[in-house]
């Protein structure tokens, strides 16, 4: 029996770049995730008797969440729902599952690399047919109807067993319990040599993957250790945790700190990786030599011909904006356009649809291509070993070689984290206000050559998305970015991208915070950081 339950709109359920997404306790309150649910139902057209994929991270409040969006489904008329066992399926793995089976659409419970946990985050997020994040005109039509909504349906029923694979009925609709690593798995052994990797394990070749406690943990244990026999152990943190063992499940310098030390370490394995809490982030670091995503994606579209799944080459390159020039590089080389995106996967989209882009990137440790309409971690894993079988070199080595080749793109980002909003949005309207004032002055040494607030113009259908980042621009060919983070739950995250390009490979090797020194002094007396929000030092540095 469907109910008509009577509802009240809550303030700002709008959904980000990735989704709504706030702490636990909000996502309890009375009809929160369902007032969020049937505005996004009322905002779809025609999904009567389609099939609908669900899934999550596996944290905290994922499985009542899920109970609840099958419910939801059922009473909306959906016809199929396709839901990972034990409520799990990594957010690349629903992209894949949603594009595999021809869905409708998707609904994604997770809150990305943010911490879990009772008092931790959690969020709710659509995908749509093509297996990537629904476009703004969507999320634009969820928030307006949820502020106006005053009823929801849903069937009376009992919980669906997670647990147990295979079909079972809730109303009319059918609910398939599906393995959540299956059919990403197959993707995978299509995309790489995986022939070329096991010799590579074989061969004794060492390596450990963190998945964080995550959901990225069953999927690498299938891969890499059960089906390309790297050895037992090499996956860390596999169990799936709800609040991930209390930790932050980000891979960075910071949050992975116990894989890097690993493989920074003389005896440590050779190759070293991690995945965010939903599968779609990825850290690559090789002994002795952390690879910035921004290099990742540059030396991923130069080698990607390796791997079968690409052997006809790459169509196109694409970044999101704050992310360093690097990728600019390889594409002048092959002759292909490296487009420019406001940062936020979504932007991909249209561009690896059109077939204008292959493989994209942003510097946020995102990293994937045109197989599915997510990032993707673990493939940007399977690409790096796929490239290291075939070349049957280092990480270092092929880092160096890389930037010998191109040039060395010297890049890090500082983030001052639970900033003031207040104070965060005036430095920023503060920026804004001075840009055209900034040309042609002198900070420390360097000249500003032109200044800007980006804005991106979609080639393929001409949407036009304004204030993505303040751009200063210097005549050495330096450039500092500023701008607010849309994915965080408290106060704001002022991010700051610095970048300085070194064509000589004898100053290749510099230390990345020493090389920048020079611009973060730039960076902080601009805008006075210190003065604004009382920050002498960026929280998180990488
Ligand atoms: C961050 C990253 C961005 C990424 C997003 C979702 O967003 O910077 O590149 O697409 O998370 O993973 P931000 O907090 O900067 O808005
Ligand atoms: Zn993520």
């Amino acid at each position: 029996m469907i109910r008509v339950v009577a509802t009240t709109p809550y303030d700002g359920q709008k959904p980000g770049t990735s989704g709504l997404r706030k702490k636990v306790p909000v996502f309890q309150q009375p009809h929160y995730i369902e007032n969020f649910v049937q505005a996004l139902f009322d905002s779809l057209d025609a999904f009567e008797g389609e099939t609908l994929v669900i899934g999550g991270d596996g944290r905290y409040y994922n499985r009542e969440a899920i109970q609840t969006v099958l419910k939801m489904a059922a009473a909306a008329g959906f016809g199929r729902v396709l839901v990972g066992k034990g409520g799990i399926l990594s957010t690349p793995a629903a992209s894949c599952v949603i594009r595999k089976h021809e869905a409708f659409g998707g609904i994604i419970l997770s809150a990305s690399h943010n911490p879990g946990g009772p008092e931790g985050d959690f969020g709710i997020k659509y995908n749509i047919g093509n297996g990537g994040p629904a476009p703004e005109h969507v999320t634009d039509a969820i928030f307006e109807r949820s502020k106006t909504i005053r009823e929801y349906r849903i069937l009376d029923g009992e919980d669906v067993d997670l647990d147990a694979l295979g079909i079972t009925r809730l109303g009319d609709m059918v609910v398939d319990v599906i393995d959540p690593v299956e059919d990403y798995a197959e993707l995978m052994g299509e995309l790489f040599d995986f022939d070329a990797i096991r010799d590579l394990f074989a061969s004794g070749f060492s390596m450990r993957f963190d998945a964080m406690s995550a959901v990225t943990g069953p999927y690498a244990t299938a891969i890499l250790e059960e089906t390309l026999g790297a050895r037992p152990g090499t996956v860390m943190h596999g169990t799936p945790l709800p609040d991930f063992g209390g930790h932050h499940p980000d891979p960075n310098l910071v949050h992975a700190k116990e894989l890097c030390d690993l493989v920074m370490s003389e005896e440590g394995p050779e190759f070293g990786a991690a995945s965010d809490g939903d599968g779609d982030r990825n850290m690559i670091i090789g002994r002795g030599r952390f690879v910035t995503p921004s290099d990742s994606l540059a030396i991923i579209a130069a080698n990607a011909h390796l791997a079968p799944g690409y052997k006809a080459g790459i169509t196109g390159i694409a970044r999101s904006m704050p992310t360093s020039g690097a990728a600019d590089r390889v594409a002048d080389k092959l002759g292909i356009t490296c487009y420019e995106t406001p940062t936020g996967w979504k932007f991909f989209g249209n561009l690896l649809d059109a077939g204008l882009a292959t493989v994209c990137g942003e510097e946020s440790f995102g990293t994937g291509s045109n197989h599915v309409r997510e990032k993707d971690g673990l493939w940007a894993v399977l690409m790096w070993l796929n490239i290291l079988a075939t070349r049957r070199q280092s990480v270092a080595e092929i880092v160096a070689d890389h930037w010998q080749t191109y040039g060395r793109n010297y890049y890090t980002r500082h983030d001052y984290e639970e900033v003031d909003s207040a104070a965060a949005d005036a430095l920023m309207a503060d920026l804004r206000a001075r840009l055209e004032t900034l040309p042609g002055t002198v900070i420390n040494g360097l000249t500003v050559e032109r200044a800007d607030d980006f804005a991106y113009r979609d080639p393929v259908d001409g949407s036009v998305t304004t204030k993505q980042g303040i751009r200063v621009f210097f005549e050495d060919g330096s450039r500092i970015v500023y701008r607010l983070s849309g994915t965080g739950t408290a106060g704001a995250t002022l991010r700051i991208y610095l970048e300085r390009f070194e064509p000589d490979a004898a100053r290749h090797d510099l230390d990345t915070q020493d090389a920048l020194a020079g611009l973060v002094q730039i960076a902080r007396d601009l805008p006075d950081i210190e003065g604004r929000t009382g920050r002498s030092a960026p929280t998180v540095i990488t």
